[in-house]
């Protein structure tokens, strides 16, 4: 029987404005093993929870198969994810990846990663993780006519991204049911020029720059009061000169930095203003997207 492992980065999307439409890929992973077999569905490596034929990776498996007009027979799926379940990291983007390019690989490669953009867009409701999930690094999506078009932009090499991940979770349906329908032209116009302001930061490596421009009025404020201690966190960073934003829904804070000694700063900072428990997790920028790593 064929099989084929999938490595897909994480990914923090938004970076501040960039609502639903900004994403960066991170040195975190989740592998994904994909086994044609004759009959049924296996799924093992993930919390029992997960191992029915809504888990993400077997519904863009199954979705791919179907575009190339091949019947879903049988398939074992392994997870071993690394990319940590809802909290900001695209660990659901990562097995919709997984999942689309795995049943691609197995079926001849027929798809590009356009066409598997496609399929996962439609079921995901915005292409900011999936993009740089696809493509590495730092990328810029807008949907038209219904179809995702992504962009990559040069990042600078010496940007130091810190995750702070909490110990709890934020399923991201309830971060979005707090956002309100509709904005102000205000609002609209402030989001629209921080946003372009932040991918140049990005680039020239401009840490003033990127702490002034990674600020946002669409999201951020909403889901704030979602996640304790949101507020006294970001006043710590932002002492630092650093750049300060919410990790796709959260509750994973991002600081952005060219400071390599932040993260034992941070470390013995936190414990005075939260009770929650913050690891610090230095992630390199990952200018490679989902791959193959094993095929037999
Ligand atoms: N752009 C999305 C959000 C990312 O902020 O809700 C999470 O999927």
């Amino acid at each position: 029987m064929k099989r084929v492992t999938i490595r897909v980065p994480a990914t923090t999307a938004n970076l501040g404005p960039g609502f639903d439409a900004f994403g960066c890929a991170l040195g975190l992973y989740t592998d994904v093993t994909f086994e044609e077999t004759d009959f049924g569905l296996e799924i093992t490596g993930c919390d029992e929870a997960y191992t029915g034929p809504d888990n993400l990776a077997y519904e863009s498996y199954c979705a791919v198969l179907n575009t190339l007009a091949e019947e879903v027979r049988g398939v074992k799926i392994h997870i071993d994810a690394h990319i940590p379940i809802c909290r900001g990291l695209g660990s659901s983007a990562a097995l919709l990846v997984a999942g689309a390019m795995g049943a691609n690989v197995l079926h001849g490669s027929r798809l590009s990663t356009q066409g598997l953009l496609n399929i996962t867009n439609a079921m995901e409701g915005h292409p900011d993780n999936l993009a740089p999930a696809f493509l590495g690094g730092l990328t810029a999506s807008m949907v038209d006519g219904g179809l995702p078009v992504s962009v990559s932009f040069p990042l600078h090499p010496d940007w130091v991204f810190l995750a702070l991940v909490p110990d709890f979770n934020l399923p991201t349906v309830l971060a979005r049911s707090v956002l309100p329908e509709q904005i102000g032209r205000a609002d609209a116009i402030y989001n629209i020029s921080h946003g372009a302001l932040v991918l140049k930061a990005l680039e020239l490596g401009d840490e003033k720059l990127l702490r002034t421009a990674m600020q946002d009025r669409l999201h951020q404020s909403y889901r704030k009061k979602l996640i304790p201690d949101y507020e006294k966190i970001q006043a710590l960073i932002r002492t630092t000169g650093a750049a300060f934003c919410l990790s796709g829904a959260g509750p994973t804070l991002l600081c952005i930095t060219r400071n390599k000694g932040l993260k034992g700063m941070l470390e013995q900072k936190l414990p005075a203003i939260t009770e929650k428990n913050w690891q610090v997790l230095p992630l390199h920028i990952e200018f490679e997207g989902a791959h193959i790593i094993a095929q037999e």
